[in-house]
């Protein structure tokens, strides 16, 4: 890589419309996507970044006193205690990561109900210990009778709510296909001793802490509005409350017959045909054909180097690990480390480069079934070139100035864990439903919530999604497609060796969050848990605005980068959920992030 101070010499203005013009000539074929929607309409559409964030106070005191949970052999780290505590007992009983990690995903669909699913799906990231690099894609698909165009009216506009709050919000569900494929092909245990811990808290329940409770009350009226959903997650019609148990006993039943069953019984047996049932008494296009048809995917896992580390992460239909990788190649010859963590310059060129990235990301990239993604051209040491001389030294680059589509912030809808086993083996997944509790509908007595996915797909393309996402065709819905996702979830081997593993909800910003994590270590010399606490920032290209936490810059930095023509917004940003290798040692730190206070980092 180059000297970073020579990067300078070419930032200015004349140098950044030649190399853009360039770029826009060599990517013009995929450039049909490009959407003409003012910035003003994406503002007044987005959504609150951070619907359930949390923002823990980090002054730089309480950062320099946090420290990780430390383990010698395994570790679990997930966003409710009860999940990590399944996984650290499936590990301690001999089982690998793999089969912790289905564990804690079944355990998670129970105590972690927003987010944690089996009427969603995800992506598992996968390094096992003879050195092999893995991704299993276990994304939604749409429904065979999914069209462009079913979110607009007959005059072509976006109808507000249908593809988050109804039946055609919900793609085909992959979680269970996902985990029993992961399982079968890499774990030592049978499906139903990794889902009889999920039964047991179905079934029995569980008491809720304050990080339960928020989550639960942020959709109290949703609840009340379907029956079924209300006699299980509201007491008696109100609000559960902290200490007070949830029993789910359908959901219990419904990961009974899947552990008696497999996939089989949620594909094609009376899971299938309940929740088609229910789409087809509420308008929606389930088929049991769609059921039968789901698929998940072994995939390529997208890596780049970066200082000497490998970083693993996911490929599309996830943006995640393409736009990481990105980002990561457009700084790495910038002396970060010696600027500093929430510098002027640190943040100057981080927000800079994401802004670039996240114009690509929302551009070109789509399900690899159904279009091309240009990855090699997207990740060549050339065209981080390119886009490195577009930053100038002392200046925002207004995001009007880079060609692209646009897109804004979602909330944390999403959740993600990381295991790492005794042998070395490490698994780091991501899963979702996407808007908090999907779309709010329960299938008669399956007891889950079923996923509002579809809203990631380009509802139309110029016009922001339910989300506030404004995307490209090539992300626009099709037939047996699976919508774009920004998970990422990453591992980062030095040597071969797993190094960290790391990843977060959050939509756009799991991407800023996950490579924040990363950067706070290798850059900033924060510990694992300092590196996850740590306020971050978040650029997207649009809107136009720098997210940042609280505490992130001194009010000094924050003037000088002002100055420079950047507006900043408060947000929390994610919820990383990482473990961290420490490769002199071998000892596991791991860190739950506390915007998630009801998870957990344990090991052995
Ligand atoms: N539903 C959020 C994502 O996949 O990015």
């Amino acid at each position: 890589m180059s000297d970073p101070n020579a990067t300078h010499a070419h930032a200015n203005p004349a140098h950044c419309t030649t190399a853009r013009g360039n770029r826009v000539r060599w990517l013009g074929v995929a450039m049909v996507a490009l959407l003409a929607t003012p910035c003003a309409l994406v503002w007044a559409q987005q959504v609150n970044p951070d619907e359930t964030g949390h923002e823990p106070v980090q002054t730089r005191e309480a950062l320099a006193r946090a420290k990780p949970v430390t383990a010698k052999h395994a570790m679990v780290v997930s966003a409710q205690h009860l999940a990590t505590l399944v996984g650290v007992d499936i590990l301690k009983r001999g089982g690998n990561a793999v089969d912790a990690a289905v564990a804690v995903g079944f355990a998670e669909a129970v105590v972690h109900p927003c987010c944690g699913n089996i009427g969603g799906g995800g992506f598992m990231t996968i390094h096992l210990k003879d050195g092999r690099n893995l991704f299993l894609n276990f994304r939604e698909k749409a429904p065979a009778k999914a069209t462009p165009t079913m979110f607009q009216d007959a005059d072509g506009n976006v109808v507000d709510g249908r593809s988050t709050d109804t039946y055609l919000g919900v793609g085909v569900p992959g979680t269970v296909m996902g985990f029993a494929t992961a399982l079968k092909a890499y774990g030592t245990m049978s499906l139903q001793e990794v889902i009889a811990p999920a039964i047991k808290l179905a079934r029995e329940g569980y008491i809720l802490k304050q990080g339960d409770v928020d989550s639960l009350d942020s959709r109290t009226s949703d609840f009340a509005e379907h029956a079924n959903v209300a006699a299980i997650f509201l007491n008696h019609g109100k609000p559960f409350k902290v200490g007070e148990r949830l029993v789910q006993k359908d959901l219990a039943h419904t990961l009974e017959l899947i552990a008696k069953g497999g996939t089989k019984a949620f594909y094609e047996g009376s899971i299938a045909h309940t929740v088609v049932k229910a789409s087809d008494a509420n308008g929606g296009i389930l088929s049991l054909q769609d059921f039968a048809d789901y698929t998940a995917q072994w995939e390529k896992p997208i890596q780049c180097q970066y200082h000497g580390y490998t970083v693993v992460s996911a490929p599309p239909p996830s943006s995640g690990g393409t736009t990481l990788c990105l980002i990561l190649q457009i700084i790495e010859p910038y002396p970060l480390a010696k600027w500093g963590y929430g510098s002027v310059n640190s943040v100057h060129y981080l927000v800079e480069a994401e802004r670039r990235a996240f114009a690509d990301r929302n551009t070109y990239l789509g399900d690899p079934a159904f279009v091309h993604n240009p990855i090699d051209r997207l990740l060549s040491d050339e065209h981080a070139a390119e886009l490195r001389a577009t930053i100038l030294p002392d200046k925002a680059t207004p995001s009007s100035e880079i060609k692209g589509s646009l897109g804004a912030p979602e909330g944390n809808h999403t959740t993600h864990y990381s295991v790492v086993d005794k042998d070395g083996n490490a698994v780091a997944v991501t899963y979702t439903i996407n808007f908090l509790f999907g779309n709010k509908q329960i299938a008669g007595d399956t007891g889950f919530f079923l996923n509002d996915e579809m809203d990631d797909f380009t509802a139309k393309p110029g016009v922001a999604n339910g989300a506030g996402l404004v995307q490209g065709v090539v992300n626009q819905v099709e037939p047996g497609k699976r919508p774009l996702s920004s998970m990422t979830p990453t591992i980062v081997l030095r040597q071969g060796k797993p190094f960290m593993l790391t990843g977060s909800p959050g939509s756009a910003t799991i991407i800023s969050s996950t490579l924040e994590s990363f950067l706070n270590v290798v850059e900033f010399g924060m510990n694992m848990q300092q590196a996850v606490n740590a306020p971050r920032l978040h650029q997207q290209w649009y809107p136009d605005v720098v997210y940042a936490g609280e505490g992130l810059l001194t009010p000094k930095s924050q003037q000088t980068l002002e100055a420079m023509g950047y507006t900043f917004k408060r947000f929390s940003g994610g919820a990383v959920e990482a473990i961290l290798i420490n490769p002199e040692t071998g000892v596991l730190e791991g860190a739950n992030d506390p915007r998630r206070p009801a998870g957990l980092a344990a090991g052995y």
